[in-house]
């Protein structure tokens, strides 16, 4: 019922002629796939090259981050309309190095939820608890109020087209992946926040996406988790190899 979705978040990673050929592998080797949604988000100074590459492929156009106004006197911001018009369809909000190292906050990502949404570009709203948090005990909380927060005056109407995807910070980028059952109680404490607040249908049909340390031979059993519906990809999606093993992983 839901599509699977994974996407390949090249962080601060790759100029023109390294994008444009990651983008060209790709395009190339899963141009037959068909029943798993696929997105690359690159730097902003590499999405017009790339959006060349993918145009009227099965791989979508993303970015990484994006500002609430549209345009004005904010000197190194982006804004939804200019993602729009580099190519881009969907848009990563609320990062966990976002929220870490730039400052942002649950009303920050509230504003670039709702910017993303008017402009047209589907957000994936990342979610996550730290280490600390974890071992605290405090993850349902600050998830809970992530989502809340996160989601606050978001109507119906925009919310059925997000995605979620939840990265815990402690696995980010270290090798720790959370097992598939600890990504599994938290991706459905997800979807019951979700169902309190837009009720069970738009709930089910919410793809929530996991990210830490994904690779080609952890994918599988954490894709058979049913509350895990893609994955937010980091290091694994900046090689044509290891990426493609994650969007053809064994169902
Ligand atoms: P890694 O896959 O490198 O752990 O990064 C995950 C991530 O942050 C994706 O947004």
């Amino acid at each position: 019922m839901r599509k699977p979705f994974m996407a390949g978040n090249w962080k601060m990673n790759l100029t023109t002629k390294d994008a444009v050929a990651l983008a060209r592998a790709l395009k190339e080797n899963l141009k037959d796939v068909t029943e798993v949604e696929i997105g690359i988000a690159p730097v902003y100074t590499v999405l017009a090259a790339v959006a060349e590459v993918v145009r009227g492929s099965n791989i979508q156009l993303m970015a990484q981050n994006l500002f609430w106004v549209d345009s004005g006197a904010y000197t190194g911001e982006i804004s939804g309309p200019m993602l729009k018009d580099a190519g881009c369809s969907h848009v990563i909000v609320g990062h966990s190095e976002r929220r870490q190292y730039f400052g942002e906050t649950d009303e920050s990502v509230n504003k670039k939820l709702k910017a993303a949404f008017a402009s047209r570009l589907v957000p994936i709203f990342c979610i996550g608890e730290t280490l600390a948090e974890r071992e605290r005990g405090q993850t349902p909380a600050v998830v809970e109020r992530q989502v809340t927060k996160g989601l606050e005056g978001i109507p119906a109407s925009d919310a059925k087209n997000l995605v979620i995807a939840y990265e815990p910070v402690w696995a980010i980028g270290t090798g720790k992946t959370a097992t598939p059952a600890q990504a599994q109680e938290v991706h459905a404490s997800i979807r019951s926040l979700v169902a309190k607040i837009y009720g069970q249908e738009l709930a089910d049909g919410m793809r929530i996406q996991y990210g830490g340390s994904v690779k080609g031979d952890n994918v599988s059993e954490l894709m058979k988790q049913s509350d895990l519906d893609g994955a937010l990809v980091g290091g694994a999606s900046l090689k044509a190899d290891s990426f493609i093993a994650i969007v053809r992983y064994q169902p």
